[in-house]
């Protein structure tokens, strides 16, 4: 999860362009950072917390061509200025992101060969390493080649060495890394918003791949240090699409682009005119079994996409969290896929489900936002969902793209295997099609009274049955991670069974009722709640809106069809987050603790 930078070329302010890359890569991890730079030697310069505190003491007068920079989310070690990267040892000076897992065994040798470390971190391991491998070999490529076959874990590197002034070394395996060309040298970088300012041209470089970067020239080599030939591409991003443009926040920023997004992801799938879905949506209809593997909000859009497609569909479906899917025994047979999802493309326990998929075999699809990320490249099929960079913490657009593509997988198995009459299907394309000016009108309702009522609350509890206890899960996750408030989600009919203890007067809970099938036994339980003295806030489908003595604040939305229906009753729950993470004074895109992309198990 921390954010790399390098560069190296004809201009000389380089300290300029490795802090402002830094500054677009803070959302990966904001607990230190620091900068290497070339002049006569290498210079460092680090600062723990915030990369205003590193700024504040860089002298922007200092000349220089080559440098790597780091921002840090903190694995091994402590945030603290000892642990911050750029790391020294020797005459090599390094950044990384990821985990090098057999860095005890290393150390130990390192240190009977003398090296004396002054950090806790698996990094510092790692560059003492490269630096004893460059003294045997005396030429760092052949370096760079010995430590990948002793390197166990994940890592993006960004090296300079002493004896070579004129060249910048980089390496990757498992963890994000892109070489951008621009006019004037080449950048490195764990993900675009860093070179978007400078240019949109970028070489990708594989897993066990090393780059030798000089001012005016990029070789890439493969393990045995041949020279390995890269198209250059160019991203279709822009940089106001990874700027602020005018909100407060990027997270505001993006709950504001959902109607676009989702007129993005709709529009390629839906045959123009027609009641019917391009090839753009797989069928899936003929597998017996579905999984779906993902972390955090991710997961929470694979229990919508398992709602609709057994409601539907008629697949049984599980959906599994990564961290656990990994380790556990799964059954598969021939007849099943595994579906992951994953906004960033690079979540190391996501990533690592595929890769034990793959190993046996079974079909994988992915749905990714991140354009050539580790997930995407190794999936058998990707489906991008288009939601563009999305630079907040708390991910809001990625979310519902997410959603509204599973729930258009949905339909297409409904469809094929004709389990839906025609009325209903037109009435879902119509809808389908409405969905961004209905998403807009949500998003633009006021939702301060209600933020106002529950910001300085200790608890607050989310509730709802079937598709319903899907987004009661997101809902309480997007409301805890930006404003720190404790959140539980709990299906409504599961509350009797203990959880209802926790409630006494005053007690926040959000119920969510738009599943007709459910809504009166959904309604029951909150009379329960309300009863013991809970302050009820309802989100309810206007057809199901129709008692009036069992909440204390009410958001009616628009009753659609049960595909489009989950696409619309997250949208309060996230400008809620919002509004009460803003009324608490958190820092809404960079929540503490958190980063964008896990890229460590
Ligand atoms: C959600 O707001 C969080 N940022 C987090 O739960 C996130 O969804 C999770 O880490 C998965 O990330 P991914 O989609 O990039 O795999």
């Amino acid at each position: 999860m921390c954010g790399i930078v390098g560069y190296i070329g004809k201009n000389d302010n380089t300290l300029e362009f490795l802090i402002n890359g830094l500054k677009s890569l803070e959302y990966r991890g904001y607990d230190s950072a620091g900068i290497a730079y070339m002049t006569d030697k290498i210079n460092i310069l680090k600062k723990q917390g915030k990369l205003e505190n590193l700024d504040k003491c860089v002298n922007y007068k200092q000349k220089s061509n080559l440098g790597i920079g780091h921002t840090r989310w903190a694995t091994h070690g402590a945030p603290s200025e000892n642990n911050a990267h750029p790391h020294m040892q020797g005459k090599i000076a390094l950044v990384h992101n990821g985990i090098i897992e057999n860095y005890e065994k290393l150390k130990q040798k390192l240190i009977k060969d003398g090296y004396k470390f002054y950090s806790e971190t698996d990094t510092e391991i790692a560059t003492a390493l490269i630096d004893k491998m460059y003294n045997q070999e005396k030429d760092i490529l052949k370096a760079l080649s010995k430590c990948q076959d002793i390197f166990e874990g994940s890592y993006a590197m960004g090296i300079i060495c002493t004896d070579d002034p004129n060249h910048l070394y980089c390496l990757k395996k498992d963890s994000p890394l892109i070489i951008a060309k621009s006019t004037d040298g080449y950048f490195i970088a764990s993900d675009v918003p860093a070179i978007l300012k400078y240019t949109n041209k970028y070489y990708l470089i594989e897993n066990n791949e090393i780059g030798k970067i000089s001012k005016d020239n990029l070789t890439i080599y493969n393990h045995d240090l041949k020279e390995v030939k890269k198209e250059l591409q160019t991203f279709d991003l822009d940089l106001e699409n990874a700027m602020k443009n005018g909100y407060d926040h990027f997270m505001l920023k993006e709950i504001n682009e959902q109607p676009f997004v989702i007129e993005d992801t709709i529009a390629p799938c839906i045959k123009d005119g027609k009641q019917s879905l391009r090839k753009e949506i797989p069928d899936l209809s003929k597998y017996e079994q579905i999984h779906i593997v993902a972390c955090g909000s991710a997961y929470h859009t694979g229990l919508v996409g398992k709602a609709l497609i057994e409601e539907f569909g008629e697949i049984p479906v599980s959906v599994e969290i990564a961290s656990e899917y990994r380790y556990k025994k799964v059954f598969y047979n021939a007849k099943t896929l595994v579906i992951f999802i994953s906004q960033s493309g690079e979540t190391a326990d996501t990533l690592a489900c595929l890769r034990k998929v793959k190993e046996q075999g079974i079909d994988s699809l992915a749905i990714i936002n991140v354009v050539g990320s580790s997930i995407a490249r190794e999936a058998d099929k990707t489906l991008y969902i288009k939601a563009g960079c999305e630079i907040a913490v708390a991910t809001t657009k990625a979310y519902l793209a997410q959603s509204t593509l599973l729930s258009l997988i949905a339909l297409n198995i409904a469809i094929n295997k004709k389990k839906l009459d025609n009325v209903l299907v037109s009435k879902i394309f119509d809808e389908m099609k409405k969905l961004p000016s209905l998403i807009k009108d949500l998003i633009n309702q006021d939702y301060k009274k209600i933020a106002k009522k529950i910001y300085k609350k200790e608890h607050i509890f989310f509730i709802g049955r079937g598709i319903d206890e899907a987004i009661a899960k997101e809902g309480a996750l997007k409301l805890k991670e930006i404003s720190y408030i404790h959140c539980e989600s709990y299906a409504a009919g599961e509350l009797k069974h203990g959880s209802i203890s926790l409630i006494e007067k005053d007690t926040p809970v959000i119920a969510i009722v738009t599943d007709e099938k459910l809504a009166s036994k959904t309604i029951s339980n909150i009379k329960e709640v309300k009863a013991r003295g809970a302050k009820v806030i309802l989100i309810i489908s206007e057809n199901l809106n129709t008692e009036s003595d069992y909440y204390d604040e009410k958001i009616v939305i628009p009753s659609v069809n049960p595909f489009t229906q989950p696409l619309l009753s997250i949208i309060p729950l996230q400008v809620i987050a919002y509004e009460v993470a803003l009324l608490r004074g958190c820092d809404i895109d960079k929540p503490r603790n958190l980063a964008k992309s896990v890229t460590v198990e």
